[in-house]
């Protein structure tokens, strides 16, 4: 029997969550009715429609699943091994971004069961583009038909892979790539850091680069043994020192991509870098979202927003050369193995920075990630239209850390005539297709930057106004197999029907209906009751019939405040489980995260600390966040925090090693470490704190907020709970 951790994480979910929410709708459009297919999903990435309406969608660990819409069955229907980042070395700054990133489905699917996915490969370092077979339902390893493989880099807190893969209704295949960049040492400007040894931090060799595949948004054709390329990319075959597979370059993380289903335009958003203000390093940091209606460079990291340049920076010498000019941009960079005068930049559609947007106010303000959803056209002839004939031609973009989905509507020439708000408060919106009926599927991604376990998959339609049942089930008291209705309610009162399903590996059965339903001799994988009112609308409720592998969730309840807590606030939590876990287990953390695009994911050093600790061998017995031998850094210095100068204690304890602090294994006195660099260890460790507290030992409790430290206000606090041979709780919660 497979484990299906999941659906056990389902059933706590389904009791604490009403299944249906009116969603808040921003504008005068007639609100959305979200019905959520399927729960518990681990950090999924990006959903498939089949032609038969089953949606696929794949796992950041490379867990691949099928949804049946209409009975809410998930099958697993296989994992491709990947490279990613794991919750047991959740600081580690390799492969950060990594992992399953992109599928599709061959427009072809029902004659030839194909389906496309792009990974980070765990066998070489690359990510791949490759074709699989379905056999019986299953991914067939064997099939595997290797298209595209783009050498990557994954040490040194890299990011930015996109990865999104659709095809246009030419029957073109787009896949798009990031600048696979760290962004953290060019303070939040172009990364084009030319000297030796910084090659993660130089997008020229990437985004900017004629001759690379990274950074930009691929076009191919796909044939029985490979792909073709093409009439209409960037760069004529046979172009010296470019890439036929180029449509448009100039990307840094290109995430989500639509191609609009009537006119073959390109759309996507453009997460962008950090820079909260100007200076002379170049313009703040703007996200964009873009479109691309022929082949061509979209500028980064030389442009950005509007055609925004940015002026060739020596970090060598901490000096400015030339500012870029968008009509001729050059790149100078040494890594650049392409062409040097590159394709005019070409502006963005929408751009909008941390900062309330002087262009496009309705965009808000605060932490970023645009996405590009699908174009609306108004079609009477579907089962529902979710805007009105006025709306006709409108583009869906999304901002998965605002939450919102926006609607920007075009005119005949494809031109931005206006921009509203539609959609509010969804919980990180990962990727957004439009059905053959005409409703949205949704995927939200979860609470969390990583390891969520609540991401989910919806369908959104206009609200008729008959409101979704609500079910819950259990198993029967003292009859074996035997499981039943807990709870059914029809908020209008009407009739509902309650259908059994059992899953059955990549297959389902329907055991029929009524309040209770037994399960035969066999091996299953969870049961499932559908509640169906009279109109059609439908509730779910699962419970897992596998119960070897599952982790028990630890679940996480917080004190209501007056307000958005702040630094140094104290906040009320209580920690519990169906088996309450030994107080002395557990820990409760607060995380402040501030509002820029990135979440490094917990404490860490930069990488230059890193390496200063790894030559000198400390993480030998010391880890980020977690006991080893030693404490835990962050342990260290939430201890010292606002003591009278402990840099100084430290430094001394170092040089003259001891035990008795943490417990009764001695530290080896640090003789090799230098005195420069014993001073740069301890100020890291020390800073490791900023923004975090925790508390350790009760279930129960206030926790207060770390003090300010610096950090820009108004970004999140994420409160996780831990206990080890538990399933952690976490939440997000808005910052004063
Ligand atoms: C062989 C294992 C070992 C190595 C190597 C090691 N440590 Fe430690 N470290 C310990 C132990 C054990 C303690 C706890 C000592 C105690 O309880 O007083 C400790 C404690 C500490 C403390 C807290 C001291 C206090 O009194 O609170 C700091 C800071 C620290 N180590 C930093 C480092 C750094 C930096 C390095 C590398 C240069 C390093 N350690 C290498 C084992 C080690």
């Amino acid at each position: 029997m497979k484990s299906n951790a999941l659906s056990c994480i389902n059933m706590n979910l389904l009791k604490a969550l009403p299944l249906t929410l009116a969603l808040a709708t921003a504008s005068s459009a007639a609100p959305l009715i979200k019905e959520t297919i399927v729960t518990g999903l681990q950090d999924p990435m990006e959903v498939a429609i089949a032609p038969d309406g089953n949606l696929f969608v794949i796992e950041r660990e490379g867990r691949v699943v099928r949804v049946n819409p209409q009975t809410g069955g998930l099958f697993d229907i296989g994992t491709i091994p990947v490279e990613h980042l794991k919750e047991t070395h959740a600081d580690s700054s390799y492969a950060r971004e990594d992992g399953m990133l992109g599928i599709a489905i061959d427009p072809d699917f029902e004659k030839n069961q194909c389906i496309y996915l792009y990974y980070s490969a765990a066998d070489i370092i690359a990510n791949r583009l490759s074709r699989f077979t379905l056999k019986d339902g299953k991914i067939d390893p064997a099939s595997e038909l290797k298209l595209l493989e783009i050498p990557t880099e994954r040490e040194n807190r890299v990011c930015h892979h996109g990865g999104s893969v659709e095809f246009g209704p030419d029957g073109l295949l787009y896949v798009s790539t990031g600048d696979n960049t760290n962004p953290f040492e060019s303070a939040g400007f172009a990364p084009i850091d030319d000297r030796d040894g910084r090659t993660e931090r130089d997008a020229q060799r990437s985004a900017g680069n004629t001759n690379d595949l990274r950074g930009k948004v691929l076009r191919i054709k796909p044939t029985e043994e490979g792909y073709e390329i093409p009439a209409g990319n960037l760069f004529k075959p046979g172009t010296a020192n470019t890439r036929p597979e180029i449509y448009v370059m100039g990307c840094r993380n290109p995430f989500r991509i639509s191609i609009d289903s009537k006119t073959n335009s390109l759309y996507w958003g453009e997460v962008g870098p950090d820079a909260r203000g100007e200076s002379n390093n170049g313009p703040r940091g703007h996200d964009e979202v873009n479109q691309a209606k022929e082949a061509g460079n979209f500028g980064w990291p030389f442009v950005i927003a509007d055609n925004k340049p940015y002026p060739i920076r020596d970090f060598a010498n901490n000096s400015l050369g030339k500012m870029t000019d968008p009509a001729a941009p050059v790149n100078p960079g040494q890594r650049n193995t392409g062409l040097k005068n590159l394709p005019p930049a070409q502006p963005a559609l929408i751009w909008y920075t941390y900062n309330n947007s002087e262009e496009f106010p309705v965009m808000g303000k605060g932490s970023r990630n645009a996405m590009a959803g699908p174009v609306f056209y108004f079609d009477s002839s579907r089962k529902h239209n979710i805007l009105g004939k006025e709306d006709d031609r409108t583009l869906l973009t999304y901002d998965w850390m605002r939450g919102r989905i926006f609607k920007a509507k075009l005119d005949a020439n494809e031109k931005l005539e206006k921009l509203e708000g539609f959609i509010e408060k969804l919980v990180h919106p990962m990727d957004l297709e439009m059905d053959k009926d005409g409703s949205l599927v949704l995927l939200e991604y979860g609470s969390g930057w990583y390891f969520n376990r609540n991401g989910s998959v919806s369908r959104l339609r206009p609200d008729d106004g008959n409101k979704l049942p609500t079910i819950t089930i259990k198993p029967t008291g003292g009859v074996a197999n035997s499981y039943s209705v807990d709870q059914a309610n029809d908020p209008e009162n009407g009739k509902i029907t309650i259908t059994w399903y059992l899953t059955e590996g990549v297959t389902e059965r329907n055991l029929g209906t009524g309040s209770t339903a037994v399960v035969p001799e066999g091996s299953f994988q969870e049961i499932r009751a559908v509640a169906t009112d009279d109109k059609g609308a439908r509730g779910f409720a699962r419970i897992s019939l596998d119960h070897s592998k599952v982790l028990l969730p630890l679940a996480l309840d917080l004190g209501k405040a007056d307000g958005e807590p702040g630094f140094g606030d104290q906040l009320k939590f209580k920690v519990s489980a169906e088996k309450a876990p030994d107080p002395a287990i557990i820990t409760v953390r607060a995380r402040y995260i501030a509002p820029t695009g990135h979440d490094a994911g917990g404490a860490q050093f930069s990488t230059d600390i890193s390496k200063l600790a790894k030559a000198n061998q400390c993480f030998a017995c010391h880890q980020i966040s977690v006991a080893s031998v030693g404490p835990s850094y962050l342990d260290v210095s939430l201890k010292y925090r606002g003591q009278h100068d402990p840099g100084k204690y430290l430094h001394n304890k170092l040089k003259t090693g001891g035990a008795g602090v943490w417990g009764k294994i001695p530290m080896p006195p640090q003789i090799a470490l230098k005195q420069e660099d014993a001073d740069k260890l301890v100020a890291a460790i020390l800073g490791l704190s900023d923004g975090i507290s925790q508390s350790k030992g009760s279930l129960e409790g206030t926790i207060k907020l770390a003090p300010a430290y610096g950090a820009d206000p108004g970004g999140a606090w994420e409160i996780s709970a831990e206990a080890p041979g538990y399933a952690p709780a976490k939440q997000r919660i808005p910052a004063k």
